[in-house]
């Protein structure tokens, strides 16, 4: 059987661009589908940042005369991992400072609605018959709001290649007035109930997910709870009828760039057999982040989003009874402003017990996820979670609000898992602060319990988040999207 080729467009991939997972997982789907024999090749939008890293590309096409959208050209390059990768050149939207999607003081680009219309316009174009490339996908897998309109464009474009849409957050739509329909060359008939109409608006998500052949989620239990009201951001009433064609599958991560046994950025290394240099990365991290240097106190890491999703406001509302327990918080996020002011003001009030680091800093966040003793991820909502994987894979169990991924990924420790093995951190229900706080608190128990405790680290440490399963089920679904027996 010929090898599938697959167009993988999105907004973000490590190590050219990220703001958080969905980079993540961009930078290393890809190479994993192509350890399995599928041609990945990925699309992303040539950002400042993302121009300045590209090297030995070549300009394999130009498009001039896309109705209502600017100039671009399309350069081809490898990234490091050896995925080729096809960047959108077009400064005009893309070359600018502040972050992919919003200006340097956090509010959305205004043009949003046309930067990623014509991402999603250039992906359809290389997936149809008007593609001006040799090389032609089977298939075009989207991700998120921002290339949702490239299964709407295939949809009406002629001999076109057919779609996949993975939703990472479903929180986030591209919702833009109704008037864009015209400027972003969608036929009028489209903006309906059965089509890319939301509550009177146009969005993004929506195209993809009412158009796409198939859709998935990055997680089994997401994919369930996006089908209720609870979680459905509206979309619940589409997704449910889309059900047969909907699959959750689980992220994998990079396991070359998260292993405690070879990690850069740490100050030891160590694996399960030598967990001497988790002791050394302890003391450095609370050394960087002032922190007492008592290693009988827990040390709870946290790098997040600091947003209602990642349910915050709670951790930060107990940061006080925490440090009587006592334990110790070392943190990192940006993200809104009030939450990011009360937790330096934390860190002023609670000198040595409270560390907090405002910004985006890669080194940073592996230095946490290997010095701290325990990770917290009271999120509200979570397609799937990334940092409670890395955490596990560090010898660091996560606490977590039992939603989402995260019910996917981490096993409650209690008596019984703990007694056959499989107990891998501290889920808990409801994401109340009470039931945060003690959920910690049960932690802390465990944690003083050294025998329990090194046992669980070990489970931790032993489960395989490696992406080969989850590509293997990524190919299956394209497969089947295609028709095609293995
Ligand atoms: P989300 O994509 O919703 O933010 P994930 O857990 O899927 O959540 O992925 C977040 C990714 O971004 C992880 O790789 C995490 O380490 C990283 N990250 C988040 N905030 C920061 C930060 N302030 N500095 C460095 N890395 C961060
Ligand atoms: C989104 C979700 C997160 C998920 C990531 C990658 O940002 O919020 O839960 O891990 O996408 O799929």
């Amino acid at each position: 059987m010929a090898e599938i080729k697959v167009l993988f467009a999105t907004s973000e991939v490590a190590p050219l661009i990220k703001t958080g997972g969905l980079a993540d997982v961009s930078g290393a789907l890809p190479a994993a589908l192509r350890a399995i024999g599928v041609d990945v090749r990925v699309l992303v939008p040539g950002y400042n940042q993302v121009m300045s890293q590209l090297a030995n590309h070549q300009v394999v096409a130009t498009f001039d005369d896309l109705p209502g959208f600017p100039s671009s050209r399309l350069l081809f390059g490898t990234m490091a991992n050896d995925v080729p990768v096809y960047v959108l050149d077009c400064a005009s939207l893309y070359q600018r400072g502040g972050g992919p999607y919003q200006d340097s003081n956090g509010h959305d680009w205004a043009d949003n609605a046309q930067r990623f219309g014509l991402l999603s316009q250039v992906a359809a174009v290389l997936g149809s018959r008007a593609s001006p490339l040799t090389w032609h996908p089977d298939l075009v897998h989207c991700n998120d709001w921002q290339t949702g309109l490239t299964p709407a464009y295939l949809h009406f474009a002629q001999e076109s290649a057919p779609s996949v849409m993975t939703v990472h957050n479903l929180a986030f739509q591209g919702i833009f007035p109704s008037e864009m329909l015209e400027n972003l060359h969608l036929p009028p008939s489209c903006f309906s109930i059965d089509g890319v109409e939301y509550f009177g608006n146009l969005s993004f998500l929506k195209a993809g997910l009412f158009y796409a052949d198939h859709i998935t989620t990055v997680s089994p239990n997401y994919a369930q709870e996006i089908q209720q009201e609870a979680l459905g951001f509206g979309m619940q009433g589409l997704l449910s009828t889309r059900s047969a064609s909907l699959t959750g599958i689980l992220n994998g991560i990079d396991t070359d760039e998260w292993n405690p046994a070879t990690d850069p950025h740490l100050a030891k290394t160590y694996s399960s057999a030598h967990m001497s240099g988790k002791a050394a990365c302890k003391v450095a991290l609370q050394r960087k982040l002032g922190l007492n240097l008592e290693p009988a106190v827990p040390l709870l890491g946290v790098v997040s989003r600091f947003t209602h999703q990642k349910g915050l406001d709670l951790l930060l509302e107990i940061a006080p009874r925490l440090t009587e327990l006592p334990v110790q918080l070392a943190m990192l996020g940006t993200g809104d402003a009030q939450m990011q002011k009360t937790a330096r003001d934390l860190a002023h009030r609670y000198p040595g017990q409270i560390g907090v680091v405002v910004g985006f800093d890669e080194g940073l966040s592996h230095q946490i996820e290997a010095g701290a003793d325990m990770f917290v991820m009271p999120s509200r909502f979570e397609p799937c979670g990334l940092n409670q994987l890395y955490s596990q894979r560090y010898g660091t169990p996560p606490i977590v609000h039992a939603t989402g991924g995260l019910v996917d990924s981490v096993v409650d420790c209690t008596a019984a898992t703990l007694k056959d093995g499989t107990a891998s951190g501290f889920t808990f229900d409801g994401e109340t602060v009470e039931n945060l706080f003690n959920t910690i608190q049960r932690a802390v128990g465990l944690y003083h319990d050294t025998r329990q405790w090194e046992a669980l680290r070990c489970n931790c440490m032993a489960k395989n988040f490696s992406w080969k399963n989850s590509a293997a089920a990524y190919r299956a679904v394209y497969l089947k999207v295609l028709g095609q027996q293995d």
